[in-house]
């Protein structure tokens, strides 16, 4: 049977959908850290922020699906993923409270004392740098909701990171809870695991009812919200599940799915080996162009290593489809693409430069447009295919860059192009060091 949400339930969607979002940084995100993994009761706290934040931000995603303009939200694909929003609304909403003591609730808003002034001074978010002015709403520390009631006051309990750590042991209905809340957001990421494809589906089904050969911009600006919203929910999720788990498994280098030592070589050489190998699989060669790495090997800086691995994998692709679609498959020998890391005090930059021949001046607008590419058969829409990066095949969705510049974004970089047509490609990816920019949202 399948789900589907009661009266009562869009109502209180539509009551959390008109709080603004609360943007994270990198940087607060990463003091979960501090040498250890968090306390129960700092990641009580951060679970308490997510139970508001989290069900604000699927409460704007349902209701931007079923406002969506010219028919576009009456697809059943459209449906079905508006769908899985409210349900993991409802399951995150519904998720019954631990009842405190006073003392207990007194002791989490108590600042512990070894985030002292350092915390202050880390937990300000300040301009993303990547996003023009109005483009996207980011708003650290509005007011916020508590069981669904208005607050005006946004008292020192919405705060994503705030530690609560006073060395005493904390009730077991705290722990207890941390577990169950956990639980919970597992359910949801992998009920979402297929929402890019199922949303691009719902593109595909629109584009044929309509009969439309492009999306217009309306659309376009749509889905950059609205994955780069699912990028800011899939972070907060998979770093609270991560920041649960490593209480009984910590590693030094990371704070749940981020890496402090990021090393940009490593994974740039695992990204062109991933990459030259579903280049040999798909066009059928025994050795896929060459690409040579210029980046030193002590290069490292905090970030996610699967956002840099993603973007550097589908940067890498587009240049070995091109340099062996200039050249042909049965070419011995290819010109070699070259990859060259630089490390600035703000960025690290990565400039992938091929001979794929470029792109012509007219065309460059339309790569950064969803569903846009140069391969004549689409492959077919797995659901399953943003599960795993290697089953991914080397080109036809024309959600590559696209989706690469939004994970750049995200953090506060960017992700350029340059083409010359009828020599080859220059793309850049900024990625900013200082990671104090809010997440970008709406
Ligand atoms: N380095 C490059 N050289 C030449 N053309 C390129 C290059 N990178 C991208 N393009 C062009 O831009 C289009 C869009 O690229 P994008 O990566 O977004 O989608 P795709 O590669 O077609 O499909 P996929 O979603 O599987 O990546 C490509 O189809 C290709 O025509
Ligand atoms: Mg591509």
């Amino acid at each position: 049977m399948s789900w589907k949400a009661s009266p009562k339930l869009m109502e209180m969607i539509s009551h959390y959908s008109r709080f603004p979002a609360t943007g994270v940084s990198l940087r607060q995100m990463v003091q979960f850290g501090g040498g250890q993994a968090p306390s129960t009761g700092t990641l009580f706290r951060a679970s308490q922020f997510l139970s508001e934040e989290l069900p604000i931000r699927l409460a704007h995603r349902v209701q931007e699906l079923g406002d969506l303009p010219d028919g576009l939200n009456e697809m059943a694909s459209i449906k079905k993923v508006k769908d899985w929003y409210a349900q993991s609304f409802d399951e995150l909403t519904s998720l019954p409270k631990p009842v405190l003591s006073q003392e207990v609730k007194d002791r989490l808003l108590k600042p512990a004392a070894r985030s002292g002034t350092t915390s202050q001074i880390l937990s300000q978010t300040t301009h993303n740098p990547s996003v023009r002015k109005g483009q996207y709403k980011s708003a650290p520390d509005k007011k916020g909701i508590e069981n669904g009631v208005e607050r005006n006051n946004p008292s020192s309990s919405r705060r994503y990171y705030a530690s609560a750590d006073d060395g005493m042991e904390w009730p077991p209905e705290l722990n207890n809870y941390n577990l169950k809340f956990a639980e919970t957001l597992e359910k949801i990421k992998r009920r979402h695991d297929g929402v890019v494809t199922t949303v691009a589906q719902g593109i595909l089904e629109y584009k044929r009812k309509r009969q439309r050969m492009q999306i217009d911009h309306n659309i376009q600006a749509f889905l950059d919200r609205f994955y780069m919203s699912r990028i800011g929910i899939r972070m907060l999720i998979g770093q609270h599940i991560a920041l649960t788990e490593q209480r009984q498994r910590p590693d030094p280098n990371y704070v749940g799915i981020i890496c402090t030592k990021t090393n940009v070589r490593e994974l740039a050489l695992e990204a062109i080996d991933n990459a030259r190998f579903v280049c040999e699989d798909h066009y059928g060669l025994f050795d896929a162009p060459k690409i040579q790495l210029v980046c030193s090997p002590d290069i490292h800086f905090m970030y996610v290593p699967g956002h840099l691995s993603h973007m550097l994998f589908e940067t890498l692709k587009n240049s070995l489809r091109a340099v062996v679609e200039r050249y042909g498959q049965d070419k011995e020998e290819f010109p070699v693409t070259k990859v060259v890391v630089a490390e600035g005090k703000e960025d690290i930059t990565i400039k992938i430069s091929d001979e794929g021949g470029g792109i012509p001046r007219s065309a460059i607008p339309l790569v950064w447009t969803y569903m846009y590419t140069t391969v004549d058969q689409t492959p077919s829409l797995d659901p399953d295919f943003d599960k795993s990066d290697f089953k991914a095949p080397m080109a036809g969705f024309g959600y590559g860059l696209p989706i690469s510049r939004l994970y750049a974004r995200y953090f506060g970089g960017d992700l350029k192009l340059i083409s010359m047509e009828g020599y080859g490609t220059d793309v850049y990816l900024h990625l900013n060091r200082l990671s104090s920019s809010s997440e970008p949202l709406q």
